[in-house]
C-alpha cells in the first residue's frame, strides 16, 4: 500500500545497558530524526519478547534491563511527547500478526536468512534451535508492519530482516488485499558508526568481552577505559610513524569528533581531525595525546546525557508510566492494522455483514448448500 504518513519504527533488545556503539550507530540518529519534524509518527520500542527467544532461562536479565534501556533512551533525548516509547510484549497484536505471517514464509527461506545463520552459530544452538528464535524475523516483520512503518533506522546487520519483511508484505498484499506498507531501511551515515569496535580493538562491543563504554558510565570510568584503549601496536615511541587502520582511538574520533571540537580541544593545534591524523602517520604524535582528546570529546557528548539520566533515575515510577502510556498508544495503532489484516484475510466474521447475509440466504434456501 502507498503509505499515507511517514512513520519511523525501531527498537532494541533489552539485554543490557546501551553503549556508545548504540549511541553513534542508532540513538543519536533517532533523536535527530525525532527533532527534524519530518515524520508523522515515531515508535521506539524494547523488543523484550524477541530478547526472550535466546534468553529463555534468563527472564530476570530482561526484566532488569527494561528500565536501563528506557533510561538510556530518555537520557539521549528521546522525548515521550514526540516519540512513542513502548514494550513489545505489551502489544498482543504483534503475536497475533506473527502467527498469520508464519504461513507466508517457508522454513528454507528462514534458514537462508544470513543474520539468523550467524546468530545460530554465535549462540551455539547446534541442532536445538528454539522455534521462537528461528522465527524471530517473522515476528520482527510484525513489529514493523503493525505500525505501517515506512522507515526503519537500524544497523546493516538488520538488512536481511528488512528484506524478509518486505517479502512478507508483498506476499500478503498480493494474496489478500493491499493493506500493508513496505518499509525502507535507514542505515547510519558515517561508516565509522556502522559498527564501533570494542575498546580492545575487537570487532564488536560486547558485555561479555568487557570492552564497552556505556552511555551511563561515569566521567571517571570513561577516563579509565579510554586510557587502556587499543591503538597501534607498532607505535612504540612518540616519534614512530603511526597507523590509523584498526586504531580504535581514531575510529572513535571519526565517529564522535567534529573538526570544530578538535580545534577547540587542542587549543588550535589542529584545525581538523585530518590534520591530527596526518601528524600521527608522520610520527611525533603520541597515543596519550590522542586519548586525551578522545576523552575530552566523549565527556562533552556524554555529560549532558549523564545529567539527564540522573534526573530520570530520581523518578523511576514516572519512567515506567511513560512506557505504560506509550504501550497503550502503540496498542491502539497495532489494533487498527490488525482490523485491516482481519478484513483482508476474511477472518473478521462478526463485522462482516455480507457474510452473515450470505449464510442466512444459503440456509433459507433449504439445504444449507
Ligand atoms: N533485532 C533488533 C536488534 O537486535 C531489534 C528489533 C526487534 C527491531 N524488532 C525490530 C529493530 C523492528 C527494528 C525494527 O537490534
Amino acid at each position: 500500500m502507498e503509505p499515507k504518513e511517514k512513520i519511523i519504527l525501531t527498537g532494541d533488545r533489552p539485554t543490557g545497558k546501551l553503549h556508545i556503539g548504540h549511541y553513534v550507530g542508532s540513538l543519536r540518529r533517532r533523536v535527530e530524526l525525532q527533532n527534524s519534524g519530518q515524520y508523522d509518527k515515531i515508535f521506539v520500542f524494547e523488543a523484550d519478547a524477541q530478547a526472550l527467544t535466546d534468553n529463555v532461562e534468563n527472564p530476570e536479565k530482561i526484566r532488569q534491563n527494561v528500565i536501563e534501556v528506557a533510561l538510556d533512551y530518555l537520557a539521549c533525548g528521546l522525548d515521550p511527547e514526540r516519540s512513542t516509547l513502548f514494550i513489545q510484549s505489551m502489544i498482543p497484536e504483534l503475536t497475533e500478526l506473527s502467527f498469520y505471517y508464519m504461513n507466508l514464509v517457508s522454513v528454507s527461506r528462514l534458514q537462508r536468512n544470513p543474520t539468523v545463520k550467524t546468530e545460530i552459530q554465535m549462540r551455539k544452538f547446534e541442532s536445538s534451535i528454539p522455534v521462537g528464535f528461528f522465527t524471530y524475523p517473522i515476528s520482527q516483520a510484525a513489529d514493523i508492519t503493525a505500525f505501517k512503518a515506512t522507515t526503519v533506522p537500524v544497523g546493516e546487520d538488520q538488512e536481511p530482516m528488512l528484506e524478509q519483511c518486505r517479502e512478507i508484505v508483498r506476499r500478503f498484499n498480493t494474496i489478500y488485499d493491499d493493506v500493508l506498507v513496505e518499509p525502507n531501511i535507514l542505515l547510519p551515515e558515517n561508516s565509522a558508526c556502522l559498527r564501533l569496535p570494542g575498546t580492545d580493538g575487537k570487532a564488536k562491543m560486547s558485555k561479555s568481552l568487557g570492552n564497552c563504554i556505556y552511555i551511563s558510565d561515569s566521567a571517571d570510568e570513561v577516563v579509565k577505559k579510554v586510557r587502556s584503549m587499543y591503538t597501534d601496536p607498532t607505535h612504540l615511541q612518540v616519534s614512530d610513524p603511526g597507523h590509523l587502520e584498526g586504531n580504535t582511538v581514531f575510529t572513535y574520533l571519526d565517529a564522535f569528533a567534529s573538526d570544530a571540537q578538535v580545534e577547540r580541544l587542542t587549543s588550535g593545534e589542529y584545525a581538523s581531525l585530518d590534520e591530527m591524523k596526518a601528524h600521527y602517520i608522520r610520527g611525533g604524535l603520541g597515543d596519550m595525546k590522542c586519548k586525551k582528546l578522545l576523552t575530552g570529546v566523549l565527556q562533552e557528548v556524554l555529560e549532558p546525557i549523564r545529567m539527564r539520566r540522573a534526573e530520570f533515575e530520581r523518578d523511576i515510577p514516572a519512567v515506567f508510566e511513560i512506557l505504560r502510556r506509550g504501550s497503550e498508544v502503540a496498542r491502539e495503532q497495532a489494533a487498527c492494522t490488525m482490523a485491516d489484516v482481519r478484513r483482508a484475510m476474511r477472518i473478521n466474521y462478526f463485522e462482516d455483514n455480507s457474510l452473515i447475509e450470505e449464510q442466512t440466504r444459503r440456509f433459507a434456501s433449504g439445504n444449507g448448500n
